[in-house]
């Protein structure tokens, strides 16, 4: 019985007083009149964890979302109440949980700020048209608020003044606000008074956020179904923030390097002669590439898990062929099974009883590339084990490193929605749904049968996947493309703002079609956005292939150049790459860094969307326009080195920079040590002799590293990584490097050429681990040296 009077409120129902509390360790039970149960966990002194059941009882806990791994469990709470109020507080925050309505207020436990407040807080509705409920939760926001993340949204990286919903959709040549689309990543950062927190609200139905769009001052999540479940995750770093969510949803184990190379793409390359010309192509034009990738017509009649016959008559010596030659071959697998007794993957789904089906029965037909499918549950152990097993012919047998889930939203042609149907009935793991729970999740657990099955066919390597569906967690699987883009400039636009969006949401690994999938962009679009390209790190071309080509060469002999040079840049920084990956997989350190993520401080950054950090010390920003010189920036507060030059700018405003078709604005921040391999044209192909440093001198003092392995496999694991942290101090006539090397690998280099960037004054002794070196035996050029790997101290004296 509902005794709240503010039921009468446009037909919501609020939870009424609160009767009693339990504490079970970490976690508390608000008991209210109305059968409303609060369930409070503290996850970490900065994470709480908020749960609404409605009728007194809650759901089996289950979520696709929450990684195993996640750091938990926290017993230094305490609870304390007055009068009107329980007050919950850690190290970080105090929350008040009220006794009239358990609403909440979170503060800062330091200096007392309010960080957080409920408007209505939790509410609910029945939903007229489905029952059950629809679960709501409304907050204050103070004018001056802003909003980050959300997974793809093709919007101004500040959400602010806007409304979403998370849906996974097919979305074939998106535009600018289109939404949904193929994602649903239902976590924001917020800032607010210089103080960053994020709300994480885990539920997979369909579920909304109204960032102060409606009304001014207020926020508001709420989904179709399902538990008002969410986490609240305070900083005040921004980056803190994403790190402790990426903690709490899974980051990824480590890629092989070769994925970081350069990855060529087309819907598609067939037969097989037309595979080798592309690959051929790029050896002769010395353009460094590391995989090629085979779209659905490798297939026979787009049946997955079978090879055509008449294009690829021979895969496993193709696919040996390529890889002879440095390529890695990325293929395709699609979800939709087509429905042919003749196919032995059909008809094993089939007598097994692994296909979806609608509530009354009968199966979930749907039409795909194939013609009329069926659809594998992967939301079943069973059958993600089946899917898993299906790959052992592709990848240990015939070769194939990597695998392309597609159309998992999932992606149903000529039917309203473009998907499933509501009543397609899934196993959830054994909390059995309908397709309303389980849409949101169903490409990520596509992405993790196969990345399981890669996991062991491939083993001892690592695996390689990339999807383009995803929900909270699936970063753990796999890498991630943006969709179905278009060539134009302001899809050069939508794929910066996405990329960045993507690594505030805890999703690194990822990158857009470079060029555009659909229609053909010209020389200087395609050379602009290859200058982007580079710093995602995953960086693919790919187009549908109807509109013409779209090969590094297509342009004419300058845009080949341009994109040459652009992606010998990115080889010789794979180790800064790499390093960039293992603090994202070790401290969930976003990839990219959004200006607001990089310096929450200085409020002139919340607004922007062009610039952003590559790892901790790259400043690019892409050229959006054509015909351009260059561009006005913003160059957060800091000395910032242009790469080019090597002119220092004084950062904290906008400014002009120059930039022709074959530069781009990047920009290095003082204090940095680059680590930079020799021009490659693929991962392996040279033996690395020799790992260049290029110091960019500060006054004071600034922490760089270089993370090495194997480049494959899970020695790393085990501690056979080779990790360098230095430590440059700069003064007047001295510039001090200190390393600290942790890791039993030994890197095959002995030496490291020192590059010396912006030092100012003239270097008269160098001392290794306090011995003097004669400067003759180590100069190698103006201000270059090459020394031991080995040292502990480098003073460069002046
Ligand atoms: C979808 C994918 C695209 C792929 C095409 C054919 O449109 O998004 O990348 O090339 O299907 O498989």
């Amino acid at each position: 019985m509902i005794l709240n009077e503010r039921i009468e409120h446009k037909g919501n129902a609020f939870p009424a007083k609160v009767i009693d509390f339990k504490k079970d360790v970490d976690t508390l039970y608000f008991h209210s009149e109305n059968g409303v149960i609060l369930q409070m966990t503290v996850l970490r002194d900065s994470m709480l964890r908020f749960r609404f059941t409605t009728d007194a009882k809650f759901e089996p806990d289950f979520s696709y979302a929450i990684s195993k791994e996640a750091v938990k469990g926290y017993n230094k709470l305490e609870i304390t109440e007055d009068i009107e109020k329980y007050i919950v507080t850690t190290s970080k925050l105090v929350c008040y949980i009220s006794k009239e309505d358990l609403r909440t207020r979170i503060y800062d436990a330091v200096d007392e700020t309010l960080i957080s407040e409920d408007e209505l807080g939790f509410h609910w509705e029945e939903s007229y048209e489905l029952g059950g409920n629809i679960v709501k939760m409304t907050k204050n926001s103070p004018t001056g608020e802003s909003f980050y993340g959300l997974g793809d949204k093709p919007e101004h990286t500040n959400l602010k003044g806007k409304r979403f919903q998370n849906w996974a959709t097919d979305s074939y040549a998106f535009g600018r606000h289109t939404d949904p689309i193929y994602k649903a990543i239902p976590f924001y950062t917020a800032i607010q008074n210089k103080k960053a927190y994020g709300v994480f609200f885990d539920n997979s139905f369909r579920s909304h956020f109204d960032f102060c769009s409606e009304r001014r001052n207020v926020t508001s999540f709420w989904a179709e179904g399902g538990e008002m479940n969410y986490y609240f995750i305070y900083g005040p770093n921004m980056q803190d923030v994403v790190a402790s969510y990426t903690n709490l949803t899974g980051a990824p184990e480590l890629p092989p390097l070769w994925a970081l190379g350069y990855h060529q793409c087309k819907w598609s390359y067939y037969p097989e002669s037309n595979v080798k010309e592309v690959t051929q192509k790029f050896r002769d034009l010395k353009i460094p590439c590391d995989a090629i990738y085979l779209d659905i017509d490798y297939m026979e009649g787009f049946r997955c898990f079978t090879w055509s016959k008449d294009y690829f008559p021979d895969p496993k010596r193709m696919v040996k062929e390529l890889s002879d030659d440095g390529f890695k071959t990325v293929v395709i697998i699609d979800p939709g099974i087509k429905i042919d007794m003749e196919y032995d993957v059909f008809r094993e789904g089939l007598e097994k009883d692994y296909f979806c089906r609608r509530a009354d029965g009968p199966y979930m037909k749907g039409k795909v590339w194939p013609g009329e499918c069926y659809f594998p549950d992967f939301t079943k152990k069973e059958v993600r084990d089946w899917w898993a097993g299906l790959f052992q012919e592709l990848i240990e047998d015939i070769g194939v490193k990597g695998v392309w889930n597609d159309m998992n939203e999932p992606a149903v042609m000529d039917v309203p929605g473009k998907s499933f149907p509501d009543d397609v009935r899934h196993d959830y793991d054994g909390n059995p749904c309908s397709h309303r729970k389980a849409h949101n999740i169903y490409g990520m657990q596509m992405a993790k049968a196969t990345y399981k099955g890669l996991k062991k066919y491939n083993y001892p390597l690592r695996p390689f996947v990339i999807t383009r569906s995803a929900y909270s967690g699936t970063q753990r699987y796999t890498s991630t493309w943006l969709g179905d883009n278009v060539a134009s400039w302001e899809h050069l636009w939508i794929a910066n703002v996405q990329a960045q969006r993507m690594a505030m949401s805890g999703f690194s690994f990822v990158g857009s079609d470079i060029g555009g999938f659909a229609q053909q962009p010209n020389g200087e679009l395609y050379a602009r956005w290859i200058q982007l390209g580079i710093f995602h790190p995953f960086c693919r071309t790919h187009s549908s292939g109807d509109h013409g080509d779209q090969e590094p060469w297509t342009f004419g002999q300058e845009i080949t150049d341009v994109v040459r040079k652009f992606i010998e840049i990115r080889y010789q920084l794979l180790p800064y790459l790499y390093t960039t990956f293992y603090k994202y997989i070790e401290e969930g350190i976003p990839m990219l860094k959004s200006l607001v993520l990089f310096d929450q401080e200085d409020s002139q950054t919340h607004h922007r969307t062009d610039e952003f950090l590559a790892g901790e010390h790259i400043l690019a920003c892409p050229i959006g326009e054509p015909n351009a010189k260059g561009r006005r920036m913003y160059i957060p507060r800091g000395n910032w080195y242009n790469f080019w030059n090597h002119e220092m700018v004084e950062g904290g405003k906008e400014m002009w920079v120059d930039a022709d078709i074959d530069s781009m604005p990047i920009f290095i921040k003082e204090g940095a040590i680059i680590p930079k391999y020799p021009i490659q044209q693929y991962v392996g192909e040279k033996k690395i002799d020799q790992l260049t440093l290029d110091v960019y001198f500060k006054h004071g003092k600034e922490e760089s590293s270089v993370y090495e392995d194997a480049n494959d496999g899970y020695d790393y694991t085990k501690g056979r990584f080779s990790l360098r942290q230095f430590t440059t101090t700069g003064k007047k006539t001295s510039l001090t490097i200190k390393q600290h090397k942790t890791g039993t690998f030994i890197t095959e280099y002995e030496t490291f050429k020192i590059h010396l960037i912006g030092l100012p004054f003239e270097v008269k002794t160098v001392r290794i681990d306090n011995e003097d070196i004669n400067l003759e035996e180590v100069t190698i050029g103006h201000r270059v040296f090459e020394i031991t790997k080995n040292f502990s101290q480098l003073e460069i004296l002046g």
